[in-house]
């Protein structure tokens, strides 16, 4: 056993599930951050099962509310005197939805659980972060923002509160991708911003990883299908994991901050591409870069300016 603390969102499953076992086996104290108690306390006893370690915590969490994130974030406070590494991972697509949902602060439901819970959650614990004496946080993105290698693909910033939630057609996956972005463009900024107290803020590019049943069954009917063919080649969970573990833990990136990770583990940089077919194609195979919309300094100064007036003012719908 080490001394060390590691909340995960959305451990209960998938990826969140594997990373939980990863650092329990290693010896880490694991506290599982997850919106459904029944269904992952299961999950919580083949984790302590498997990895033999008896410190795997289990407290509640929907990352989409505001007041959950409040409520999770003072349990955690009056249990652990300090927070070594917070991994959020949690994230909501449900393929083919067709429905604009909001969350129950009125927030479109991906923005709110992919984009605003984890600034709310980091900021609520950056003095227990600050306890620690290597702290760090990683988001998980995904390589659906390539899409904004398209100039034309821009974050649908005036529809997050359902301003035309009847009027136009929802995508669940573009909006997912959006989310996801604002998440990458809230890391850059969340790490200059947490550089003086010593934490450092990292998000990680995943690509196809197996997704778990639980996971598959929740999508809508011809989706299942689709994800069933891929996840004959996606990656083991197991090997993101490992990913996780190591961007969190080791030498490598302990002064490392700021940054866009690959699941190579390469830190990556805005694409240096010009125009036309061939560079485009180029651009599109180098999995080192990402799109230059990331690296906007007003794109992201109006993605934080959001982060910071939606989390402060919720408009309460509980
Ligand atoms: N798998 C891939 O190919 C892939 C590719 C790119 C990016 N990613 C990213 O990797 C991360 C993990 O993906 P995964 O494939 O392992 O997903 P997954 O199997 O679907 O697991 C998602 C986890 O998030 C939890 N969750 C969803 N909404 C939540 C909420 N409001 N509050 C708390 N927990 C919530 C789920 O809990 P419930 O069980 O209660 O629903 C589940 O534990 C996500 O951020 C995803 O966007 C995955």
């Amino acid at each position: 056993m080490n001394d060390k603390v590691v909340v995960i969102t959305g451990a209960n499953a998938g990826i969140g599930k594997a990373a939980a076992i990863k650092f329990g086996n290693e010896g880490y104290t694991v506290v599982m951050a997850c919106r459904n108690l029944e269904r992952s306390k299961i999950a919580q006893q083949e984790i302590i099962e498997a990895t033999k370690n008896p410190q795997i915590d289990l407290l509640q969490l929907d990352i989409s509310s505001f007041k959950s994130i409040h409520q999770f974030s003072t349990v955690l406070k009056d249990k652990y005197p300090k927070l070594d590494i917070l991994i959020h991972n949690a994230a909501y697509l449900n393929h083919g939805e067709k429905n604009y949902l909001l969350s129950k602060d009125g927030i479109e439901l991906s923005f709110a659980t992919n984009t605003l819970g984890p600034f709310l959650l980091t900021r609520q614990l950056v003095g227990m972060l600050e306890k620690s004496d290597d702290a760090r946080v990683l988001h998980a993105c995904t390589t659906n923002i390539r899409h904004f290698f398209d100039p034309k693909r821009k974050i649908e910033f005036d529809n997050l509160q359902g301003e035309f939630k009847d009027e136009r057609l929802f995508n669940a996956y573009k909006m997912y991708g959006d989310t996801k972005m604002a998440l990458l463009m809230m890391t850059f900024k969340m790490a200059e911003e947490l550089k003086e107290h010593r934490i450092s803020v990292n998000a990680v590019q995943i690509s196809a990883i197996k997704l778990s049943r639980e996971t598959i069954e929740k999508f809508q009917s011809g989706w299942k299908f689709a994800a069933r063919i891929q996840n004959v080649f996606s990656a083991p969970r197991e090997s993101m994991a490992d990913t996780y573990f190591h961007i969190c833990t080791s030498e490598e990136f302990k002064s490392v901050t700021g940054k866009f990770i690959n699941d190579k583990r390469k830190v990556m940089e805005p694409s240096h591409y010009s125009n036309g077919l061939a560079q485009d194609i180029k651009q599109l195979m180098d999995q080192n870069v990402y799109p230059k919309y990331a690296d906007n300094p007003e794109n992201i100064e109006r993605v934080w300016d959001l982060c910071v007036s939606m989390t402060s003012n919720p408009v309460s719908r509980v």
